[in-house]
């Protein structure tokens, strides 16, 4: 004799119960909102809320929510926003972290929670070396992946004496470790540093003085945000510009303040892992939108945002919704992106893509981005990480 349920089944009643129930997966937008780096924060958001539109259209009946918190880029601020988001909002997974200082604060506690992180901007070399943890995913980059292909491409130049500036802490600090040992290794040398106090330097001048003494041939920096408008424009003003050229880590002219920066930026040849002068129809199609909605061009940051906004959607796809499935399938996403091919190294969490160096050219009262050289498809060293 049938069971009542065999029964159902037979009919074909319950049959529709097989697939999963549609989900609500909740993500915790963990950026800065306020401070330094407050425009990085917004334009993550911007860009993520622009792939939610691009590619998610269809995740099966599943939905995405948002929650918001602010950092202020302060790491005690960072963490109790963390625990917020995952103990009192129960979210799915957090999106964001500008700061290497936040992301080195709040790593133990994403790893204990087994809540996935995609990082989304901080470099933080250590979270994807011998802090990593399979919760935490990067799509951004490292600053040991940006400034490494920097050091032999000054030597090649015929620059032979650096002196190096950046805010201090972690991410100043290995942004300028990275470069110094590749250009050291190309057979130059360092002849001095400074590392600025970090989220109150607004007057350079001091420190730009004593760059000058030493006499360089260049002078290589990290600076981001409200701090490398302020580092830009200072450098030119103090009449360094004609006499020193400026190189650095990209984030220092990035096309979400070079405007700002104008004629100052002018000259100024950086790295980074994307320009939004890339000619492919993958980045056409992000920066059209993009300027469309928000009336600019998209940066590096938005980039980042709309990638983990991607990479949220394929991941949805890829498990049918479900939870657990969908945190095992975040990592393994992959795809062709505005800045080119991205995927995230399995040894590592950390993204493998190609580092642009490019010039900042002033035509016809605008900035403009003339790429110079390509390293394709950098990949971190795993450095200590064991997952
Ligand atoms: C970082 O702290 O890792 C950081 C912040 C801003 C950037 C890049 C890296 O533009």
């Amino acid at each position: 004799m049938k069971t009542k349920f065999a029964a159902l089944v037979a009919a074909g009643v319950l049959i529709s119960v097989g697939p999963a129930k549609a989900e609500d997966i909740k993500v915790g937008l963990l950026l800065p909102y306020s401070s330094v780096y407050a425009s990085l924060g917004k334009d993550i958001e911007a860009g993520f809320r622009l792939a939610l539109e691009h590619f998610g259209g269809d995740l099966g009946g599943n939905t995405v929510s948002i929650v918001k918190e602010d950092t202020e880029v302060k790491p005690p601020v960072g963490l109790a926003k963390a625990k917020k988001l995952v103990l009192q909002d129960k979210v799915d997974l957090m999106v964001g972290v500008v700061s290497s200082g936040v992301l080195g604060a709040i790593r133990d506690f994403v790893h204990g929670s087994k809540t996935p992180l995609i990082v989304a901007n901080a470099g933080n070399n250590h979270m994807t070396g011998a802090k990593c943890s399979p919760y935490l995913i990067r799509v951004s980059f490292s600053n040991g992946q940006i400034n490494r292909p920097m050091g032999p491409w000054l030597a090649k130049e015929g620059i032979k004496k650096v002196y190096v500036m950046a805010p201090d802490y972690a991410a100043g600090h290995q942004m300028i470790e990275a470069f110094r040992s590749g250009f050291e290794k190309a057979g130059g040398q360092i002849v001095g540093e400074t590392f600025t106090p970090f989220r109150k330097t607004k007057d350079f001048a001091p420190y730009l003085t004593a760059a000058k003494a030493t006499n360089p041939d260049a002078i290589y920096v990290f600076y981001a945000g409200g701090e490398a408008i302020g580092f830009v424009k200072q450098y030119a003003s103090f009449g360094l510009k004609s006499s020193i050229p400026l190189y650095g880590a990209g984030f220092l002219t990035s096309p979400l303040y070079v405007h700002v920066q104008g004629e100052a930026a002018d000259g100024v040849t950086v790295a980074l892992h994307y320009v939004p002068t890339i000619d492919t129809p993958e980045n056409k199609r992000f920066q059209a939108d993009f300027m469309k909605q928000q009336g600019r061009i998209g940066s590096e940051f938005a980039v980042q945002g709309y990638d983990a906004g991607r990479m949220v959607v394929e991941a949805i796809k890829a498990s049918g919704g479900d939870k657990a499935k969908f945190k095992d399938a975040l990592s393994k996403v992959s795809f062709t992106g505005p800045r080119g091919p991205l995927k995230i190294d399995p040894a590592t969490n950390n993204v493998v893509q190609n580092i642009y160096i490019y010039e900042n050219k002033m035509q016809d009262g605008k900035i403009v981005q003339m790429i110079k050289g390509v390293s394709e498809n950098v990949q971190d060293a795993v450095n200590g990480c064991s997952m």
